[in-house]
């Protein structure tokens, strides 16, 4: 479903990510694993349409340099950035729903979704009236993960939702992705982090990368 061949990305003109090549299904849960600085955050904003890079990236077979950046997400693409960016002044409903207002989607579709954002995360109902800027660090991650999912009905993308989380919050998290894979089997996810061994249990797939390059894109299936 998404496809990228001999991606370059450049920052710049600096050379960031080198020749990867990358295929995920739809159903896929990847582990992106790299430590700081490997380019974990390049590639996901390179399929965003944030750097500027060569090679070929497609989407359901369309190709993404044909798409501008912020149609993307409108493809079915949800993306949760590294640095969460809420809108702190908004309201935690407000954050949620700003994808789906952008994106013009109707009220019916949006409450569908909202529906299922608060299945995944009952939390987020309760805290919905709160300012975004009132939450603990933690909590604003659970947002985050709600506001990519307005938009992922195909592909969702976590910049490294565990980073500096409590180990109670980070499993609440994880319980979330897990309900969330429970109500939508078919959604791809990828998920980056610089310590393997906490996404070992969700990820169908590891995915190393080093110095801006991917090893090899040879299944290292995880551990069961
Ligand atoms: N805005 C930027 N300007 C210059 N260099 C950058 C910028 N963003 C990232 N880099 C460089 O690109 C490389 C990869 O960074 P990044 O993709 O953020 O890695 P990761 O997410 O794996 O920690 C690093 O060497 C980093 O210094
Ligand atoms: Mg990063």
């Amino acid at each position: 479903m998404l496809n990228l061949k001999s991606v370059d990305a450049s920052i710049d003109r600096i050379p960031i990510l080198r020749d990867i090549s990358l295929n995920v299904d739809p159903a896929e849960t990847i582990a992106l694993v790299g430590r700081n600085g490997a380019g974990k955050t390049t590639l996901l904003r390179s399929i965003m349409g944030f750097t500027s890079c060569t090679g070929a990236i497609t989407f359901e077979g369309r190709n993404l340099f044909d798409i501008a950046p912020h149609q993307r997400p409108a493809l079915g693409i949800g993306y949760a950035p590294e640095d969460r960016r809420l809108f702190s002044r908004f309201t935690i409903t407000e954050n949620i729903l700003l994808p789906a207002r952008v994106a013009g989607l109707d009220e019916a579709e949006t409450k569908r979704r909202l529906d299922r954002i608060y299945l995944v995360m009952p939390e987020l109902e309760t805290l919905g009236p709160r300012p975004a800027g009132s939450v603990s660090g933690g909590q604003g991650k659970m947002v985050a993960l709600g506001r990519a999912m307005m938009l992922s009905t195909r592909l969702l993308m976590l910049d490294e939702p565990f980073q500096g989380l409590a180990p109670v919050l980070a499993n609440r998290y994880a319980e979330a992705l897990g309900k969330l894979r429970e109500i939508d089997p078919t959604l791809a996810i990828i998920i980056t982090e610089s310590n393997p061994g906490l996404l070992r249990r969700f990820a169908s797939r590891m995915v190393t990368v080093e110095r801006g390059r991917i090893d090899s894109d040879v299944a290292t299936v995880a551990a069961a």
